[in-house]
């Protein structure tokens, strides 16, 4: 079986065609910039254009950056306010003229790796962290996804959220070299230990590719691997979570 995966993220929106037995991509991927007022209007337009894009029928999963709760955002995360108590569902299958999947984007990235990826087969509480606009967090226990996990809203000093102080925007945006940056995310980090305490912690998002660089400044007890699915987990794990 195939589905055509959305991957929507606070910079980026993304699509591919995913063979979801074995959660290889069909199709190239293909990426529109996200439109910068990130409202509901002008995403979807966006959406609908990557689903043209494709030429694609049947059924699509969508990842996307805040909280939703049976289809419906709950959180706006990094995207406009304008989104929250937004029927995304309803919104994209609209546009898309065939019925849409949406679920929390980091929830999509570990579905993928959970299935297809490094955390194939791990047990215990295993947690998939996505690095990028914001920090997205997926949870599992024993394979089971537990929804909107939300670790990037942890309070940290004068942020609201440290995800506005450890994610890759930050990193950007303050200028860090990854050293600099991986000791913050480290803060993280721990702050996650103590809370959940995990088994096993998988990296995601674009910056874990460059795991290497920054893997000297995690400290943690809980090992740490990065994805080892590109940057293709959300897009696979969208496709994949349209399954019953
Ligand atoms: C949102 C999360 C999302 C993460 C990554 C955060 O701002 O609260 O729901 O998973 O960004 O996009």
């Amino acid at each position: 079986m195939e589905a055509l995966g959305i991957d929507i993220g606070g910079s980026g929106m993304k699509g591919a065609i995913v063979n979801t037995e074995t959660g290889v991509l069909k199709t190239e991927r293909f990426r529109i910039p996200t439109p910068s007022s990130r409202k509901p209007k002008k995403m979807s337009k966006v959406f609908k254009e990557i689903v043209d894009h494709f030429d694609y029928s049947g059924p699509v999963g969508c990842g996307f950056p805040g909280i939703v709760k049976h289809g419906v955002c709950k959180d706006h995360g990094n995207l406009n306010d304008s989104w929250v108590d937004v029927n995304v569902e309803k919104l994209f299958s609209e546009v898309a003229k065939q019925p849409v999947t949406v679920i929390n984007d980091a929830d999509a990235a570990g579905y993928a790796v959970m299935n297809y990826g490094i955390g194939k087969g791990k047990t215990g509480f295993v947690l998939m962290i996505t690095i990028g606009t914001g920090l997205g967090s997926g949870a599992f226990y024993n394979g089971k996804l537990l929804p909107n996990f939300e670790l990037g809203r942890i309070p940290y000093k004068k942020f609201k959220k440290i995800e506005h102080w450890a994610s890759n925007f930050s990193k950007e945006r303050d200028g860090l070299s990854y050293k600099k940056w991986g000791k913050r995310f480290n803060v993280f980090l721990e702050l996650v230990e103590e809370i959940t305490c995990p088994d096993f912690i998988i990296l995601g998002g674009g910056v874990s590719k460059d795991f290497d660089d920054f893997k000297d400044y995690i400290t943690i007890e809980t090992p740490v691997e990065p994805a080892n699915l590109g940057n293709h987990a959300g897009i696979i794990g969208a496709a994949c979570a349209v399954l019953p």
